[in-house]
């Protein structure tokens, strides 16, 4: 990934635009309201292959032209989309093969969108053959500001399990173990009688009487990971033969388990993220904090764009929640708090057929007389009050460690207990630091742990040896990590490392877990600190034998009375908690409170009233503190701090009063 701090003068402000879908002459009245609303890109072509190959090798790029030439003479920017995530119904039909197939042997047709296997040939030539006559047609515009590739990438389906697909899992499967011997031994093949005599007897794991084995799982779903940022790759390497100067994006999901974001963000020049938080759950803002503190840490901290988010509503979910007066507005500045440089949606104007007509829009059917219009405008016109911060970063003395494969891992099958996700456990974590506004990162396994104080590791079941070895040298070193249950299990290949658990853990966190028992849906168990705290604890409980830690509470009933439920050790320079169950909120709050005196953190934002979410952005020089009130009440914020707060150029002092949902930008003195 390059340094892209460079890339964008200003904050980017539009969304995807589809001109197809509109007579012509309503492209005038676009362009004119683009410029009322401070829209300065537009993301175009996304869904477009029928439109610009309307028959195999016939291209039409005359409409594009046109919309192209008019919104450069507006000095509005194009964010020129790859349309390859919905390939011609012309296509499916005279290669029938490279329809996806599910594991229970069903193809998903042409119809709707992401139809097409990743693996499949034809479907890669077509979209070198496009790709390259596109970036050709267009390499001189001036509009063309950046290239936005395909389109969510393993959305809807995020594996293909047709025949071409197992032929190429047997050829990756090949380049990396060499011989049948090492992939049997790996897959543990001995177990049920799985022995591989010849490689083609090697399959998907498409659907069997009872469980797949694991190692198999977890090479398929790295396999599959692969599968789609290689087409990324392909088409990576057409624009960048062609169009070297124009950046590279493609928009992601947040938590989306099909692909290790890890590995395809840095193949990226910007990272890109799509999000529709569910604004009637309690906790969406903290879900999209969440979510936007990972975007940013696959990024390494660099500047990112919300691609794509809603001015309203979706139209996907069972009841699909308004975005009440304000919210809007609270998300976009939300995301620009922690790290981002753009703020798009979906989309611009609202359609009037397809399956997406009831989804929110920019410019709703309704026009211009409409609330949601009237926010995205003044937003729009708003945001050039903060082109000062587009350098600034956002910086995190903490981690949350995530990782793709663990993930997948930890929830395939045949556990002693099946129904924890990785998830919602780092929601509950994180949540602990963003009641406190302390900002997070999340790091990989193998990424640098040295700029952080305190580590925690939610769930991390699949630890290799090395990435164990950098956390015991942290901790050494001064460091402070907090370990969960069920983390440094297996090994990269899903096998258990024996010995009792966590695996090469043990030493760094002084103790032994002998066995584990899980607990009961009904009745949990309840862990009392040695200062008599009682706290409710559920899914399971690990049986931890201390060597050199200390423990901190216990369990207080049932066979596992007196058990260690939480540890600490003093280990080098550093200290290391360990937590062999999952706690209730009130417990989890209690820990982390522990961790960060340990790990000697102060708040850095002190004295907000419950609900205010701050957030630091800086330079080397300056620092400004975004203030958001998450809810729907006016509050007025006590300040330790005196600045201009940019949105409304009023100078601030002592205190601030936020309406509801409201937001203050202050530059600090
Ligand atoms: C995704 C897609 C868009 C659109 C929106 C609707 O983010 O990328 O094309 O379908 O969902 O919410």
């Amino acid at each position: 990934m390059e340094n892209n701090q460079s890339l964008f003068p200003q904050f980017l402000y539009g969304g995807d635009y589809n001109p197809e879908q509109w007579p012509e002459e309503i492209w005038e009245e676009d362009i004119r309201l683009m410029q009322e609303a401070g829209v300065n890109m537009v993301s175009v072509g996304v869904f477009s292959w029928s439109k610009l190959e309307p028959a195999p090798g016939e291209y039409d790029f005359g409409w594009m032209d046109r919309i192209m030439d008019m919104l450069a003479g507006a000095g509005i920017r194009v964010n020129l989309a790859t349309p390859t995530a919905s390939p011609p119904p012309w296509m499916t039909r005279r290669y029938p093969d490279m329809l996806l197939q599910k594991g229970d042997g069903t193809h998903l047709w042409h119809g709707s969108r992401r139809h097409y296997c990743p693996h499949s040939p034809d479907y890669q030539h077509h979209v070198s053959n496009l790709v390259t006559t596109l970036a050709s047609h267009y390499k001189e515009h001036p509009a063309l500001a950046m290239w936005h590739i395909d389109n969510e990438y393993g959305c809807h389906q995020e594996q293909c399990f047709c025949d071409t697909s197992a032929a190429t899992f047997r050829v990756w499967l090949k380049a990396k173990y060499k011989d049948l011997d090492t992939l049997n031994r790996t897959w543990g093949t001995t177990f049920w009688s799985q022995g591989y005599s010849d490689w083609e007897e090697i399959i998907p794991p498409r659907s069997t009487p009872a469980f797949h084995n694991p190692s198999h799982l977890l090479d398929w779903d790295r396999f599959s990971s692969d599968s789609w940022i290689e087409r990324f790759d392909d088409q990576m390497k057409i624009l960048k033969e062609i169009t070297p100067h124009i950046p590279v994006t493609t928009n992601y999901m947040g938590f989306h388990k099909g692909i290790d974001y890890w590995k395809f963000a840095a193949r990226e020049d910007i990272v890109s993220n799509d999000l529709y938080p569910d604004t009637f759950q309690e906790d969406w803002i903290v879900e999209a904090a969440m979510v936007h503190d990972l975007i940013r840490s696959l990024g390494h901290g660099n500047p990112w764009i919300l691609m794509e988010q809603s001015a309203a509503h979706v139209n996907w979910r069972r009841r699909n929640a308004p975005k009440k007066p304000g919210v809007m507005r609270l998300g976009s500045y939300q995301a620009i708090a922690r790290g981002a440089v753009g703020i798009m949606f979906f989309q611009w104007r609202a359609s009037l057929f397809g399956s997406e007509k009831f989804h929110g829009a920019m410019l709703p059917h309704a026009g211009t007389d409409t609330r949601t219009w009237q926010e995205v405008k003044s937003l729009g016109n708003e945001l050039p009050a903060l082109n000062q911060l587009l350098l600034s970063r956002v910086i995190a003395d903490t981690a949350i460690m995530m990782d793709w494969e663990s993930w997948w891992a930890l929830e395939n099958n045949s556990k002693h207990v099946n129904d924890i996700q990785l998830i919602p456990q780092i929601k509950n974590l994180y949540k602990a630091f963003y009641d406190r506004n302390i900002q997070v990162d999340f790091v990989h396994p193998d990424g640098n742990l040295e700029k952080y104080r305190l580590v925690v590791l939610p769930y991390q079941y699949i630890l290799s040896k090395e990435a164990a070895k950098r956390l015991d040298d942290f901790v050494k070193g001064g460091g402070t990590i907090l370990v969960t249950t069920f983390s440094g299990l297996a090994d990269e290949n899903d096998h258990i490392i024996p010995g009792g658990y966590p695996g090469y853990l043990k030493d760094v966190l002084g103790l032994k877990v002998t066995d584990f028992t899980a607990l009961s849906e009904s009745r949990g168990n309840v862990v009392m600190t040695s200062e008599g705290q009682v706290f409710n604890c559920t899914y399971m409980a690990d049986i931890v034998e201390l060597t050199s830690a200390e423990s901190l509470a216990a369990y207080n009933k049932d066979f596992i009375i007196d058990t260690p439920a939480i540890t600490v050790n003093h280990y080098g320079s550093g200290t290391s908690f360990y937590l062999g169950t999952e706690l209730d909120p009130s417990g989890l709050d209690w820990l982390i409170e522990r961790a960060l005196k340990t790990a000697d953190l102060a708040l850095p934002i002190k004295g907000l009233p419950s609900g205010v979410e701050g957030v630091i952005r800086q330079t080397v020089h300056k620092k400004w503190l975004f203030l958001l009130n998450t809810g729907e009440e006016p509050v007025s914020v006590p300040l330790q701090i005196s600045g201009v707060e940019l949105l409304s150029k009023t100078r601030i002092q002592d205190q601030i009063r936020l309406s509801p949902y409201g937001v203050a930008v202050i530059e600090m003195n």
